[in-house]
């Protein structure tokens, strides 16, 4: 993206002027504070929100230009996984994370398969059948992550989707990030969580009131950090 704005009204920006490129491949934490614009820059790059000024390139298409029939495509090449879920209430766990697969038209077995055993990892096995709204908000995140997960997707963007969850499985849920990235997956996980940042050596952007205040690429650690976090790495 090259130098976006977004503005929600006509005196506050939400982003100002940021720029960055993302490579096919990468691995990077968004940072800052509450209301710095962290979830609008999700949002840009899922089609959802169209930049005030600048130009908005996602897997090689302009966003700014492209006309809305274009954006479900683009939105089936990446997972998401939102701050409020967005779970469908009156449809049971698995059809949540299912959906996906069906809609790219994936065989049952294979959705069976694939909807079960991620679901069985992330310590769900046991609630297929519930409503979203019998879980409690741990649960329903992780019912999230699965939906965003299960068909592999070329990018995925992750609004703290950690947020509700105890540290222990908050880290279960980074290495499935994380496997999802060995396997290709581009990755964008938006996070105010100072342990998650400074357990993984991945590129860091930092946002302030809208603006990108620090592009620090991967691995540039201090050592003190380094030794906080080897006992748990
Ligand atoms: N739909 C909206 N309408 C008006 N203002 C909004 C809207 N969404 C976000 N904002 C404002 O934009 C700024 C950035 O919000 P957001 O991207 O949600 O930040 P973050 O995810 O980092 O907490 C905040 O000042 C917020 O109040
Ligand atoms: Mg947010």
């Amino acid at each position: 993206m090259y130098h976006v704005d977004v503005r929600y009204d006509a005196t506050r920006h939400a982003l100002r002027d940021v720029s960055l490129v993302l490579d096919r491949g990468e691995f990077a934490f968004l940072t800052g504070s509450s209301g710095a614009g962290k979830t609008t820059l999700l949002r840009l790059l899922f089609g959802a929100l169209r930049p005030s000024a600048g130009q908005l390139i996602v897997s090689g298409r302009s966003i700014t230009r492209m006309a809305s029939r274009d954006l479900p495509p683009l939105r089936r090449q990446i997972g998401v996984i939102f701050q409020d879920f967005k779970l469908l209430q009156a449809r049971s766990v698995f059809d949540n994370v299912a959906v996906t697969l069906e809609i790219a038209g994936v065989p049952r077995r294979e959705v069976r398969r694939r909807v079960w055993n991620l679901l069985k990892r992330l310590g769900l096995g046991h609630k297929l059948d519930r409503r979203p709204l019998e879980l409690s908000g741990g649960e329903q995140q992780r019912v999230a992550i699965a939906r965003a997960l299960v068909s592999d997707p070329p990018l995925l963007l992750a609004d703290e989707p950690t947020g509700n969850l105890d540290p222990e499985m908050a880290i279960g849920i980074m290495d499935i990030i994380a496997d999802a990235h060995a396997r290709g997956t581009t990755v964008i996980v938006a996070t105010h969580d100072p342990t998650l940042i400074e357990r993984y050596p991945h590129r860091r952007l930092v946002l302030e009131h809208g603006r990108l205040v620090v592009d620090r690429p991967p691995g540039a650690y201090s050592s003190s950090i380094r030794q906080a976090a080897a006992p748990v790495a």
